[in-house]
């Protein structure tokens, strides 16, 4: 919109230094605390490797989004979808305070969890995914993240929504998460139910869900082994789901 200035100016023209415009779009960081690497012995014996994402996994992660979202099934195509926005949006730090944790299975790709921080009390969960199936990949993922938002950072709230049966199965049933009062509150996920975890709720027993569950914790030691198992990532030869 143009209108005549009210006063007499010294230039009627001004140059604006982008980096000045992206102090702007880019939200100053909460300075989260790292991911400690874990490990997690899967019910089938399998043992997966918990570690962040970091850049140099983003350009692979997002060649694969581009494969999942093509698949209807179990709506891996919509959640795929948004994980690619999620994974560019870290990228190109249009995410408020995410985290980003992916499972690796002996170097490859099976799981991934993340979510991001709304202010101090109120961590948001975006999306869980397994790419290997049955063996409750995604459980230990949606547990992570959880722990990493209650457990490590302390938020007092964690919000998630569910976008297929089988999230809603895994973590809305499973642990018998409340929701906020809906159309008053709404996830920032297509404005669904917020489903939620509260620190007397994670300490009175769902802190204890994923051992309850699949009768093993994380091992935030992972052993020599399996870190040099998953140095290199990569990702799955084909999708099979
Ligand atoms: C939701 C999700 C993370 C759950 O993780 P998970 O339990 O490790 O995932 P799986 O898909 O392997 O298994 C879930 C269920 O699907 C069914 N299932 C999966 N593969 C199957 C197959 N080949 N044959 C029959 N049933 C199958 C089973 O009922 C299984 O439960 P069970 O392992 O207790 O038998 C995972 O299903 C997923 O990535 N879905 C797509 C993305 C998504 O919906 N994310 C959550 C957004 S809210």
């Amino acid at each position: 919109m143009k209108i005549t200035p009210p006063v007499p100016v010294s230039v009627d023209k001004m140059t604006i230094d982008v980096s000045e415009i992206e102090g702007l779009l880019q939200a100053p960081p909460m300075n989260l605390p790292a991911w400690q690497d874990a490990s997690f012995l899967l019910g089938d014996g399998r043992t997966m490797f918990i570690r962040s994402m970091t850049d140099q996994d983003v350009p692979m992660l997002l060649d694969f989004m581009k494969l999942v979202m093509q698949e209807e099934k179990d709506f891996y195509d919509i959640v795929g979808a948004r994980v690619y926005a999620e994974i560019l949006g870290v990228k190109r730090k249009r995410l408020k305070d995410p985290f980003t944790l992916l499972g690796l299975i002996d170097g490859e790709f099976v799981g991934f969890a993340n979510g991001r921080f709304m202010n101090k009390e109120i961590a948001l969960s975006l999306h869980t995914m397994a790419f290997s199936r049955r063996g409750k990949v995604g459980w230990a993922m949606y547990y992570a993240k959880t722990y990493y938002a209650l457990e490590v950072c302390k938020a007092n709230q964690w919000w998630s929504t569910f976008e297929s049966y089988n999230g809603w199965r895994m973590a809305g049933l499973a642990m018998a998460q409340p929701t906020l009062p809906w159309p008053e509150y709404q996830h920032e996920l297509g404005g669904a139910k917020i489903y939620y975890v509260n620190q007397d709720s994670w300490n009175a027993s769902l802190k204890g869900w994923l051992p309850n569950y699949i009768g093993n914790d994380m091992d935030f030691n992972p052993t020599d082994e399996v870190r040099k198992a998953n140095e290199v990532m990569r990702m799955p030869d084909k999708l099979e789901l």
